[in-house]
């Protein structure tokens, strides 16, 4: 079989820092696009050659056809072997346990995460390092430098092959073995979780409803809920994964996880409610009436841990995003456990992962995990709660709320104003930056400043230094408001508030949120001058 090499030119759009590339379908179906960056991985990644490469994605429009390029790609450049999910379907903690179990070189996941899908909707593709996680800085940015240079790239002329059927096929030289995407994952699901005593809450009539939004978690929840736990068929919903996502936007929150969140709160409301995204790395968790935020779900998994086989014997420490609520700073510092506060992003908690510091980590935007992988995990956030329900025996509005009593409760808003004119974000960013100084000791309304400032992170393991990570004023109560702009957004700027007040009398753990922190987002609001500057009266998302 001989290599083709087909002459191209620069392209300069992979941005380092970033979760891979990401665009519309409309840009990757550009000649040579994801072609130029598929050979950048290979250029910069010279490893890739002798070990496995995981390939596979969440199924939307254009994995297919992309999965075939990869791979007479990969075949050209001398790769000798790659792991790819049937069907094209793996999803993104699959293909980082796959990567870690296998010990292959890399990965590449072709997604764009919770974006909507289809002929004119989004496209992406991300490579994933040998200890299962998204690229560092360096990785990405060695790549991006080799894509404003790129003149050829190697590929070969052999014709598609069935992605459906498991077993091992030749592409030129190069061995694919196709496996089922969610076996392994479903064993180390196994090993972590007590299915036994969540086989017994069934058993025992607990109903619960899995909504895979038509993402890719649907295989995954079907094997391992229905086939594996007995929950009744029809627990998992939306089940098959579909190109556009059934015209649906697979982000798990109480927008878009719409129908599943009215069920929740309706008359017939089952025991537990739980949601993933397009990938199947974000999750949200309901019981009946109840809505469990993704500050709190970190913190009454920490508080419960060892009653999930896997975190028994051993929980090393936590890590939570900036922006997100201090909840599980209260379990830490009560179980003796260090708590690290790292920059918005999961790429920062790979490296106390990797060494040790840390066994759990989440972030408030329905983000998840801990060191079985290296991304967060939707479904094992939800097998977590399961496994706490399966011991507890109680509802999640219960355990809550006793979680509540006995930490206090974290109060927590995020206001998000989308596609604000950027020069007026960065100007109201850079002005509250400059007011930092001065405020500690200052009273804002009845609030007194403890401390001020633009976070910056000193990663503890390699002292990396993030600069500009969002501002902070910390209040002498406990409560914080937080200002950042988004680094992911597509249109202007988007700018989040972040307001937290906590409240350790449980007289007052019933109250409305929004109502909770009314006076907090009154002075986040004035002190920012947020309608002034934007010109705009309430935010687009409240969280
Ligand atoms: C958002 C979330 C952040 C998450 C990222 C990728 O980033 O806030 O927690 O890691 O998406 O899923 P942002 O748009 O805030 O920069
Ligand atoms: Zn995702």
């Amino acid at each position: 079989m001989s290599v083709e090499t087909i002459a191209t030119h620069p392209f300069k759009d992979q941005k380092p820092g970033t979760s891979g590339l990401r665009k519309k379908v409309k840009v990757f179906e550009q000649p040579h696009y994801l072609e130029n960056f598929v050979q950048c991985v290979f250029d910069t990644q010279r490893e890739l050659e002798d070990a496995p490469l995981v390939v596979g994605g969440d199924g939307r429009y254009y994995n297919r056809e992309a999965i075939q390029k990869i791979l007479r790609i990969a075949a050209a450049n001398g790769c000798t072997r790659v792991l790819l999910g049937q069907g094209g379907i793996f999803s993104t903690p699959a293909v980082s346990h796959m990567i870690r179990k296998h010990n292959a070189r890399g990965g590449l996941i072709l997604s764009a995460s919770h974006n909507p899908g289809g002929p004119d909707e989004d496209f992406g593709i991300k490579f994933n390092t040998p200890n299962g996680g998204p690229a560092p800085e360096k990785v990405t940015e060695a790549i991006y430098t080799a894509s404003l240079h790129i003149n050829r790239y190697h590929t070969l002329n052999t014709p598609d092959i069935d992605l459906n059927k498991t077993g091992t096929i030749f592409v030129g030289d190069m061995q694919v073995d196709i496996v089922d995407p969610v076996n392994d994952y479903a064993d180390l699901m196994e090993d972590l979780f007590d299915f036994d005593k969540i086989r017994a809450l069934f058993k025992s009539g607990f109903r619960m409803r899995f909504d895979a939004m038509h993402a890719v978690t649907g295989p995954y929840a079907r094997e391992i809920i229905e086939n594996r736990l007995g929950a009744p068929q029809g627990t998992v919903v939306n089940g098959i994964p579909l190109e556009d996502f059934g015209h649906g936007h697979p982000d798990p929150n109480l927008v878009y996880a719409k129908e599943l969140a009215d069920y929740l709160f309706g008359p017939d409301a089952p025991d537990f409610g739980a949601a993933s995204d397009g990938d199947g790395d974000r999750n949200m968790v309901l019981g009946r009436h109840f809505f469990v935020t993704p500050s709190d779900s970190l913190a009454v998994i920490l508080a419960n841990a060892t009653l999930a086989p896997g975190y028994r014997a051993h929980l090393s420490g936590v890590a939570r995003s900036m922006p997100t609520s201090q909840a599980a700073d209260r379990v830490a510092a009560k179980l003796g456990l260090s708590c690290y506060e790292t920059p918005t992003g999961w790429k920062f908690f790979g490296n106390l992962l990797d060494a040790n510091k840390i066994t759990l980590c989440g972030e408030e935007s329905f983000g998840t995990g801990s060191n079985h992988v290296r991304e967060k995990d939707g479904l094992w956030a939800v097998l977590f709660w399961m496994n706490i329900l399966a011991e507890r025996r109680q509802s999640v509005a219960e355990i809550v709320r006793e979680h509540w009593r006995t930490y206090g409760r974290n109060y927590y808003t995020r206001h998000d104003y989308e596609a604000v004119d950027s020069t007026a974000a960065n100007s109201l960013v850079d002005t509250l930056r400059a007011a930092t100084a001065t405020l500690p000791g200052q009273q804002l309304g009845s609030y007194t400043v403890d401390y001020a400032d633009d976070f910056r992170y000193i990663d503890p393991i390699d002292d990396s230094v993030s600069e500009k990570q969002g501002i902070r004023i910390g209040f002498k109560d406990g409560s914080r408001i937080v200002y950042r702009l988004s680094g992911t957004g597509t249109e202007g700027a988007t700018l989040r508030v972040y307001i937290e007040a906590y409240e350790p009398d449980p007289a007052k753990h019933d109250l409305d949120t929004q109502q909770a922190l009314a006076a907090l987002i009154n002075i986040a609001n004035s002190f920012a001058g947020i309608r002034e500057r934007t010109g705009r009266n309430e935010p687009t998302v409240i969280t």
